[in-house]
Parts: C-alpha cells; sequence; structure tokens
C-alpha cells in the first residue's frame, strides 16, 4: 500500500489539479477512509435533536452507524449500532424515542448509558457487564455534537479553545433545526470539497449567491472589509480571523478556521432578497452586514448569519458518490410560519448547492474522461490548493 500510495503521490504536479487516479481508485478510496475519514472529528448532528432522555438520531459514515442518544441522567451519549451479541444493528429507524435500545434480532435489551440490561437464555456464567455497548468518542461545540472513530485523535474542544470565543454570540446551543437536506453528487469526495473551498466559480456558477456575497470578487471583498470589521466592533462580534487549515495533520490538531466576510449593502442575511430571514440568533444585537464562514475538521463547513446558520458536511458513500448534507439552524423560539418562511431561509443555499452538484458533477465526467490532464490552479483556488496538500500530507 505505502509504494502505491507514494506513486501515485509522486504524479502530483504542486500548482495542478490532482490526476484523475485520485479519483477513480478503489484502493486509495479504501485507504482514505482508514487515514481521513475515521481519523476525523465529524459534525453528527445537533443537541436540539435529542431534545429529552430515550431521544435518539442515527448518523451513518461510510459503512459505519452510530446512535446518537441522550440518557436518563440527561447526557449525551454515542454508540456503536452494533450488538454485542451476533453483530446486528439495533436500530434502524433514523431517530425516535426509546426506554431502552432493543436489537431486533434476539432481544437483547440496552440501556441507554450502553450498559446490557436484558439477554435470554444465556448461561449462568454470562458476565452482563462485559456485554455494554461501544462507546464512540463525541464533543459537543456549540450545540453541533462531533463524533470520532478514532481513538488518538485529540480532543476537540481543546483544539478549537482559540476559536470557541467566536462563535458565543450566535448561542448555537440554543437553536433548533429548521431543515436538513442530502443532496448526493455522483461524484469523488474531493471534488465537492475542491469546489466548496474556492470561490474562483461563485461568479460564473452562483449569480443568487453572487448577488449578496463579496467573496465573489476579492477587489470587492477588500474593499468591502474595513467597514464591515468597523460595524462588527460596534456590534460585539468577534472580528478575528483565525486559520489552522492546512498546517496541522489529523493526529496533532483539528483543522479550523474562522473569519468574517463583508456583504454587499444593503444585504444582510442569506434569504431569498438579502433582508432578515429569521430572529436574530444568541445575542447577537443587529445585522451589521458581515457573515462568518467557518470549518472544524476536513468534512465540516458552516455559514454565520446574524440570523440563521447553515451547517455542511461532505460525506463519501463510495467511491464516486458524494452526500452533500446541509442544516439550517434557527433561533430555538423562532416559529416556523410565525417568525420565518421556510423557504426564504432555506432558498439561497439550495439554490447554490444545486448548482454546485451539477458543477461537481460535471467535474467528475471529465476527469472520467481520456483526455483529462490536470490544469493550473488561478490565484482564487488558494485554499483548494493548500487542502489538497494537506490530504496529501495526510494519506
Ligand atoms: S444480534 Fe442482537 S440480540 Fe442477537
Ligand atoms: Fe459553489
Amino acid at each position: 500500500m505505502k509504494k502505491f500510495i507514494d506513486d501515485l503521490k509522486n504524479t502530483y504536479r504542486p500548482g495542478f489539479s490532482l490526476p484523475a487516479e485520485f479519483y477513480q481508485s478503489e484502493q486509495l478510496y479504501r485507504h482514505e477512509l482508514d487515514s481521513i475519514f475515521f481519523r476525523s472529528w465529524i459534525y453528527a448532528g445537533h443537541v436540539s435533536e435529542v431534545p429529552d432522555g430515550g431521544c435518539y438520531f442515527l448518523t451513518e459514515i461510510a459503512n459505519e452507524s452510530v446512535i446518537i442518544v441522550r440518557d436518563k441522567q440527561q447526557d449525551i451519549r454515542a454508540f456503536a449500532n452494533v450488538c454485542r451479541h451476533r453483530g446486528s444493528r439495533i436500530c434502524s429507524k433514523p431517530k425516535g424515542r426509546v426506554k431502552t435500545l432493543v436489537c431486533p434480532y434476539h432481544a437483547w435489551a440496552y440501556e441507554l448509558d450502553g450498559k446490557l440490561r436484558s439477554r435470554r437464555e444465556m448461561p449462568e456464567s454470562f458476565e452482563t457487564s462485559e456485554y455494554g455497548l461501544k462507546p464512540v468518542r463525541m464533543e459537543v461545540f456549540h450545540g453541533m455534537i462531533f463524533i470520532t472513530f478514532s481513538e488518538s485523535a485529540p480532543s476537540l474542544n481543546t483544539c478549537l479553545a482559540e476559536v470557541s470565543p467566536c462563535f458565543d454570540i450566535y448561542g448555537l446551543a440554543q437553536t433548533k433545526v429548521a431543515k436538513q437536506e442530502t443532496f448526493t453528487v455522483n461524484a469523488n469526495w474531493k471534488l465537492a470539497l475542491e469546489n466548496f473551498m474556492e470561490c474562483y466559480h461563485c461568479a460564473p456558477a452562483h449569480v443568487e449567491y453572487s448577488k449578496f456575497h463579496t467573496l465573489k470578487s476579492p477587489k470587492d471583498a477588500e474593499a468591502f472589509h474595513p467597514a464591515m470589521i468597523k460595524r462588527a466592533i460596534e456590534l460585539d462580534y468577534d472580528t478575528r480571523s483565525i486559520d489552522d487549515q492546512s498546517e496541522h495533520g489529523l493526529s496533532e490538531s483539528v483543522q479550523h478556521f474562522y473569519n468574517r466576510k463583508a456583504l454587499y449593502d444593503p444585504f444582510v442575511s442569506g434569504s431569498k432578497d438579502g433582508g432578515p430571514a429569521a430572529p436574530l440568533l444568541g445575542s447577537v444585537k443587529e445585522y451589521g452586514g458581515g457573515v462568518a464562514d467557518f470549518q472544524i475538521g476536513p468534512l465540516t463547513y458552516g455559514i454565520l448569519y446574524p440570523d440563521h446558520a447553515v451547517i455542511y458536511r461532505f460525506l463519501p458513500t463510495d467511491l464516486q458518490v458524494t452526500d452533500m448534507e446541509i442544516v439550517w439552524l434557527v433561533n430555538e423560539n423562532a416559529e416556523e410560519d410565525k417568525d420565518y418562511d421556510l423557504d426564504n431561509l432555506t432558498w439561497l443555499w439550495t439554490v447554490t448547492t444545486e448548482a454546485d452538484k451539477e458543477i461537481i458533477l460535471n467535474n467528475q465526467q471529465g476527469v472520467n474522461s481520456r483526455y483529462y490532464e490536470p490544469g493550473p490552479f488561478s490565484k482564487m483556488e488558494d485554499y483548494t490548493q493548500s487542502c489538497l496538500e494537506w490530504y496529501l500530507r495526510e494519506l
């Protein structure tokens, strides 16, 4: 395997897109599952999805299924959805509320804290305490539940300590899921991420997004930045720009960034017309004409508008199939139809992601052609490039 990976890495030419084999090799894909996915912290869901003891939801990552459940003591826990008897999946419904977790195969029942409670017809010598559900590492960051399959990955909250105050004003722990949608694209996960990491394509491909967000033009982003930052300081937004995107590996850090970008005046949010979309989040005082972008780990991204948050998660389900999941969070007290209109709230990132889905698919189809050859990145694709370099080191 090592020789295969080294040979493949040697085909990469810095400053250029990756050779086709990176998007076509089953062997590489399996290696990526172990070297990237199962070592990363990945967004699993929001605390509001398990409001009471017994509430659970499943999160599926590659071939793994994880039960996120709130136990009777109100602690949130994560377990492998694998029975300790003969390995059956325990929960099959994506979410629900239960008193105990009962395996459908031979009815072993587990407490919500994972302990095995009852098992039928087992010998006297059977040690119940040895057959609890296997815990999966989990940490909550500002209401967002993250899991990792790695025992050695560093603590999420320790790695994010510096950036954590940037999230305070948004009160994300006091939000709820307004909508969640999965967009499946028939392309390798790297093409989906590469696309998300650059805004070179925004002006030609996303007219709706480009109407509000200055990021589509580096000149405009720079020109509008000072006034937006001045206003953000007055309104107590955290105006730091933090970037730990590429230097560190998964064994030392959780890569992340946070920064603020200006919206074109007079737009204030990611709604249909750029006007307010929902009640303000957390302790946000006023709109201020800015929006924050963040990344946590290699697969989770987010956009923090003053009145809602959009979380993006990229998950491969096969070599050339990727789920792009979007979650819209609003103030927990906001009522649909009264305080926000769901279509207005979700329209921008729905049309933007539909467009991305098409672009990414076109990209995969072109890369699958015998005529594809890696092409040079522009200056506006710096982030994509540093992300690829990080990826190559992690392999
Ligand atoms: S496999 Fe779960 S009870 Fe038998
Ligand atoms: Fe895009």
